[in-house]
């Protein structure tokens, strides 16, 4: 019998909504339907604008919070018309959630992820699990990241000279050392190359990289990018926007004005790179293979100077999951955890005291309303 679940997921790019319908009735997660809509530029604006000034009110954050609870739902409602699967053989949806903010190191750590989940389970009718990061948090754990329990359980195949790395917003590694995992967030992802493309070409992203690939790396900004004490710290550790900021960015520019826009572009894509590289040194694990998941896979411009550090470099594709969906399926297959009362998160990685059931669930009523 089919075991299905659907997960959402929305990054730090902020560049819309990952929803994959996912059967886990077989020895490996079968996708049945996938779907990632883009954000509307004006909602995109808004979740960039919260998540950036923080001293926000709170009748827009209420606001921002019912609004992609809607957008949420309706793209769970456009993958069932899709798939053509009814929504009450569905047993739960993983909501990741917009992270407007995430700081687990503040003396009193938190991290918001939003869409309200009420709302979802109410227009889907199908039971919700949702705010997966903040039990961990409360276990002394960073929150983050979590997909690496999934990355364990699904790619078995996964040896010790294999790396899967998340290129989002902001990259994270996993990697097998014996028995135990390694996995932490490296730093920057995509978010930074974004914003400066955004800015100099009015485009969302450097489409393969090619004007990042036009430039020349500027020497001395690449090492003052490279002095950030979070490139230095050891794990378990995680990071967001509000670390690696447009802000930050900015600052680290002051003494560059006169430079040309594509060797910043340059220069950021090679930090992205070379972040990636410093960390899986770090690790000291013999590691020869890169698996790639995340919107990073299609910067060919990124994954060829990842192959200049000696790396086989190959995508998720090749251990049987398309780099696309990894994410999306990861938080459907935490929400099968949680509805299972099982743990989602790992101690090892994210620095929790112990394991811990993720999220909070938001149970549907039947029968369905008639409304
Ligand atoms: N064709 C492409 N060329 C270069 N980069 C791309 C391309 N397609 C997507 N990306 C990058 O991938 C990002 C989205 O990646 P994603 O894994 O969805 O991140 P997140 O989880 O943070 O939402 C985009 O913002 C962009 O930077
Ligand atoms: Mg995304």
């Amino acid at each position: 019998m089919a075991e299905l679940y659907i997960g959402l997921m929305s990054g730090t790019s902020v560049d819309g909504i990952d929803a994959g319908l996912i059967d886990f009735s077989h020895s490996k997660p079968k996708l049945i339907a996938f779907e990632c809509t883009a954000f509307p530029n004006a909602l995109k604006e808004k979740i960039k604008q919260l998540s950036s000034h923080h001293a926000l009110l709170l009748k827009d954050y209420g606001a921002l919070d019912c609004q992609l609870g809607h957008v949420f739902a309706d793209a769970v409602n456009q993958l069932l018309k899709k798939s053509g699967i009814a929504a009450s053989e569905i047993i739960a949806i993983g909501s990741h959630g917009q992270t407007l903010f995430h700081e687990p190191n503040n003396s009193r750590p938190f991290s918001l992820q939003i869409g309200d989940p009420n709302i979802i389970v109410e227009k889907t009718n199908i039971t919700t699990v949702a705010d997966f990061r903040r039990r961990d948090i409360a276990a002394n754990g960073q929150g983050a990241p979590l997909a690496p329990a999934f990355h364990q359980a699904v790619f078995t195949s996964l040896n010790q000279s294999s790396c899967v790395v998340n290129i989002g917003g902001i990259a994270n590694i996993t990697l097998k050392s014996n028995q135990q995992l390694i996995a932490f967030d490296t730093g920057v992802g995509n978010t930074l190359m974004d914003y400066w493309c955004q800015k100099h070409l009015n485009k969302a992203y450097d489409d393969h990289g090619n004007w990042a690939k036009s430039g020349a790396v500027i020497p001395k900004l690449l090492q003052l990018f490279k002095q950030a004490d979070y490139f230095q710290l050891p794990a378990p550790k995680s990071t967001g926007k509000e670390y690696f900021s447009t802000q930050w960015l900015e600052n680290h520019l002051t003494d560059f004005s006169d430079c040309n826009a594509n060797d910043i572009q340059a220069t950021l894509c090679q930090l992205t790179a070379e972040s990636i590289a410093d960390a899986i040194q770090n690790t000291r694990q013999d590691i020869d293979e890169l698996l790639i998941c995340g919107g990073g896979v299609h910067n060919h411009y990124l994954l060829s100077l990842l192959t200049g550090f000696g790396y086989q470099v190959n995508s998720t594709k090749t251990v049987g999951i398309h780099p696309d969906h990894v994410e999306a399926i990861a938080f459907a297959w935490l929400a099968k955890q949680t509805i299972n009362h099982n743990t989602g998160n790992l101690p090892d990685v994210t620095g929790a005291n112990r394991a811990v059931i993720l999220g909070g669930i938001y149970p549907k009523t039947n029968p369905k309303p008639s409304y």
